[in-house]
């Protein structure tokens, strides 16, 4: 009888430590990239501004790209528009971080650097540990004056020159932030995005050291494919192809595999998601399986106008087609289309629907996405409502884990803070104590039978 009762207690102690690990889960990040340049596309169907954000889509928005002046080798707005400059005018910074307020969750990051930057700023910010010094605690107060909640370092790409001056900047800055937490906000946040690829990667990133200063990794896993590709193969691949015709170091999995490998833990990857397919020219309309040859002709589609790539909205006009045909790879878990000599591998609702539970089971932060102004964000082309993809990415972490955050308040969602600790915000401390008193509980009672079994034996 006494220890029927002792195994009961001990089984609502364990149960109760269940609970308060199911009410510990994470929270799966969902950082997006928001391009300011993008607010002057010539069609306004592609015209992307702050208005168009939905402040409840994803966890952490990027601003790309701040600027670095070259003169005084500091942080500084890139126009004079940015900046609240006149009296009753809003700068775009501050357009920018007031969608906080439909969303206080929300965290924002300014992003330096970028595709189109040659990376020259960051050599003159890292030339000396007295200037590099100076640029990351002007940074702190540059963030902090305009509401940015954090910074994202986009050098593409540090060489093996520079290898070392990116970890310093890094390190740099992360000194800076750690310094400044003192004075009681929650830390700067300090991401940076990292390339896909062994030929960037190798001579430039010394992942181990990296891994210790920033926050997270945006890797950018996607064009894989360029728009030189000899054979139709996918932009982002989540799996590689056995095939030897196709590089192996080429999908999604072999990225996060191998930074993790080198030193990052998965705990700090935002694994990246784009709107951007890759459009190629099949040599043989007859010929359309992936792998099939391409005749290298680039076209350009006529709403985004990139060369050689199709975004989700008008890759959702090109399906509206009754010509095109779409498949799904399911070596490589993603879609394609094919409409006469088109070819064009994407990302849509199914591929990401499995790239997600694949970066849940892993154990990464979060995902990336860029970039905002990619998905079908006014709902005109995919008939599917606004920001299908993302809105897809969101199901997808709901079906794992729950609820996820918009301003809707999870108590039991566990935030991540400063450097990467967990810290439960609600109910663990309380929890905790529960079950310490529990335990002793148990202890006493435990106590008391064995001697009143003892004395009445
Ligand atoms: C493709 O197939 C169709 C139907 O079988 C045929 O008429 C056409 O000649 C083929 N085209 C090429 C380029 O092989």
């Amino acid at each position: 009888m006494p220890d029927g009762s002792v195994f009961s207690l001990y089984v609502l102690f364990f149960l109760s430590l269940f609970i308060f690990q199911q009410g510990a889960s994470k929270e799966f990040l969902r950082l997006c990239y928001f391009p300011s340049w993008a607010s002057s596309r010539p069609s306004p169907l592609a015209s992307y501004g702050v208005s168009d954000i939905d402040p409840k889509l994803c966890t952490h928005i990027v601003y790309a790209f701040g600027k670095i002046d070259r003169d005084s080798k500091l942080l500084v707005p890139t126009t004079p528009l940015l900046e609240d400059s006149r009296p009753n005018f809003v700068g775009k910074y501050r357009l920018f971080n007031d969608i906080k307020r439909e969303n206080s969750r929300l965290k924002t990051l300014l992003s330096l650097g970028g595709q189109n930057d040659d990376g020259s700023g960051f050599k003159i910010i890292t030339e000396s540990d007295i200037i590099v010094k100076r640029f990351a605690e002007n940074a702190v107060k540059f963030l902090r004056k305009r509401d940015f909640d954090g910074l994202d370092i986009d050098w593409e790409y540090p060489t093996k020159e520079t290898k070392r001056s990116f970890v310093l900047l890094l390190k740099a800055l992360r000194e800076a932030f750690d310094a400044e937490v003192a004075n009681g906000h929650s830390k700067l946040l300090l991401t940076i995005a990292g390339p896909p690829g062994l030929y960037y990667i190798e001579p430039g990133y010394d992942i181990h050291n990296i891994a210790r200063y920033v926050d997270y990794v945006n890797l950018m896993t996607y064009d894989y494919t360029t728009k030189n590709a000899q054979i139709a193969a996918f932009n982002s691949p989540l799996y590689s192809r056995k095939d030897m015709r196709f590089d192996a170091t080429l999908s999604t999995d072999w990225t996060v595999r191998y930074w993790h490998d080198r030193g990052l833990p998965f705990h700090k990857m935002l694994v990246g998601i784009t709107g951007v397919g890759r459009r190629l020219v099949l040599s043989n309309v007859n010929e359309t399986e992936v792998g099939s040859d391409v005749t290298g002709e680039i076209r350009t589609g006529d709403v985004y106008g990139i060369p050689g790539g199709l975004v989700y909205p008008e890759i959702c006009t090109m399906l509206n087609s009754i010509k095109t045909k779409r498949y799904f790879d399911y070596e490589q878990r993603v879609p394609y289309l094919v409409k006469g000599d088109d070819w064009v591998g994407y990302e849509d609702e199914e591929s990401i629907s499995v790239k997600i539970p694949w970066m849940m089971r892993l154990g990464v932060a979060g995902v990336m996405f860029w970039s905002l102004d990619q998905d079908d964000f006014t709902g005109k082309f995919c008939d599917d409502g606004k920001y299908p993809l993302l809105r897809a990415m969101k199901a997808a972490i709901t079906k794992e884990i729950g609820p996820v955050s918009g301003e809707d308040v999870n108590p039991d969602i566990v935030f991540l803070t400063g450097h990467n600790q967990a810290v439960s915000r609600t109910n663990s401390i309380p929890l905790i104590y529960l079950c310490c008193c529990l335990h002793v509980a148990i202890v006493l009672f435990t106590c008391t039978v064995l001697s009143a079994d003892g004395m009445f034996n």
